[in-house]
């Protein structure tokens, strides 16, 4: 059976690191507060001169070299993020042109923070399909530029950041790699954590108007999204794992988006299982939405959390609401 195994993985974030004291200078906040409600300490932002697409690069460029392969050797890049440089052409196709690849496919999915586990299905329906043998998996973001850092907007600008993750998805034909993914929405929840400008449904689609209302920030409804993840995160969790005959105790790690400590200690609460056996970064980089889980996966790989054979579950919940998750024989 054709399988999308992961052969390569790797991770960037910006050199310049912004501390919860660096925050407590900028708005009316404080390192305990942020540390109590998210559980970040501090976050990475980009210089002037680096964008989502410069860190897809630089994550890229190490999962291709960690699978021992060239550019030239990949047939299909798909990026995961709802910060690419530019509104329209996405980012994939400056990952094509960046690295040299031939011209194959290239396209960007945007489904917030559950983007990577949305992008990781798609690529396993490529290859399983024998559409594909070799396919970039991008999460990237750089959201820091699209924050306001003043305590009117205190609540949403503490908790993101910028980075990127990449994968190498090859065809195997062994029992390892990506199992079953399975996805979710609610689109009655579209206002609760959503950015609306600019976008067609405004006449423009954008103007000074749309700036001078704020529609141009994020807006988050923090009770209602947390009420939800710790809902959606363990049954989707389950779903992976009840698909797949595989019980909770033969999972080496759960690796959820890095959304907010809290909901991932809720998480485990819920589901009977100790903190060891969920992964957790966010104190190092905030949230960063698609990208959160392959810059997870990178450093617990890294780190030797998990080995070849392993089994182990990915969990995103994020704006839409969208939710899914991924099961992977490593
Ligand atoms: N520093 C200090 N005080 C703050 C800050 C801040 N950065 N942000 C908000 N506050 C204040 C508010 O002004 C409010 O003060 P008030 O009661 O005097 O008006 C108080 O904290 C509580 O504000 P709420 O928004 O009601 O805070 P809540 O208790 O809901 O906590 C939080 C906010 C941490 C976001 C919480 O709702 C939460 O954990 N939600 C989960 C959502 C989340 O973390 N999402 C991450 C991104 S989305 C995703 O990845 C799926």
């Amino acid at each position: 059976m054709r399988r999308a195994k992961i052969t390569g993985i790797g991770h960037s974030v910006p050199d310049r690191v912004v501390t919860n004291a660096d925050l407590e200078k900028l708005m009316d906040t404080s390192d305990e507060w942020i540390t109590e409600r998210s559980g970040i300490k501090e976050r990475h932002h980009v210089d002037e001169s680096t964008s989502a697409s410069d860190l897809a690069i630089e994550a890229s460029t190490i999962a291709l070299d960690s699978a021992g392969m060239n550019p030239e050797d990949v047939d299909l890049v798909i990026f995961c993020t709802i910060s690419s440089d530019y509104f329209f052409p996405g980012g994939a196709v400056q990952i094509q042109e960046k690295l040299g690849m031939k011209n194959i496919g290239a396209f960007d999915l945007r489904a917030a923070c559950s983007g990577f586990v949305y992008g990781l299905s798609v690529a396993d329906q490529f290859i399983r399909t024998g559409a594909h043998d070799t396919i970039l998996l991008i999460g990237a973001e750089v959201q820091s530029v699209a924050l306001e850092f003043d305590t009117d907007h205190r609540d949403m600008a503490v908790l993101f950041g910028d980075g990127a993750g990449a994968l190498i998805l090859q065809t195997s034909d062994d029992d390892s790699g990506v199992l079953s993914t399975h996805l979710h929405s609610d689109g009655k929840h579209l206002q609760d954590l959503w950015l609306p400008a600019p976008g067609s449904k405004y006449k423009p689609f954008m103007s000074k108007k749309l700036i001078d209302e704020g529609l141009h920030t994020p807006y988050m409804n923090g009770r209602e999204v947390y009420k939800n993840a710790v809902t959606r995160f363990p049954e989707v969790i389950h779903e992976a794992l009840t698909h797949n005959g595989i019980a909770l105790e033969d999972v080496a790690l759960v690796i959820p988006h890095q959304a907010n400590l809290r909901i991932s200690q809720a998480v485990a609460r819920r589901m009977g299982i100790g903190m060891d056996k969920i992964y957790s970064n966010i104190h190092k980089y905030g949230n960063t939405t698609a990208a959160s889980i392959p810059i997870a996966m990178s450093e617990a790989f890294a780190e030797g959390l998990f080995k070849s054979s392993d089994n182990i579950i990915l969990a995103a919940f994020g704006a839409g609401f969208t939710w899914g998750s991924a099961a992977i024989r490593w």
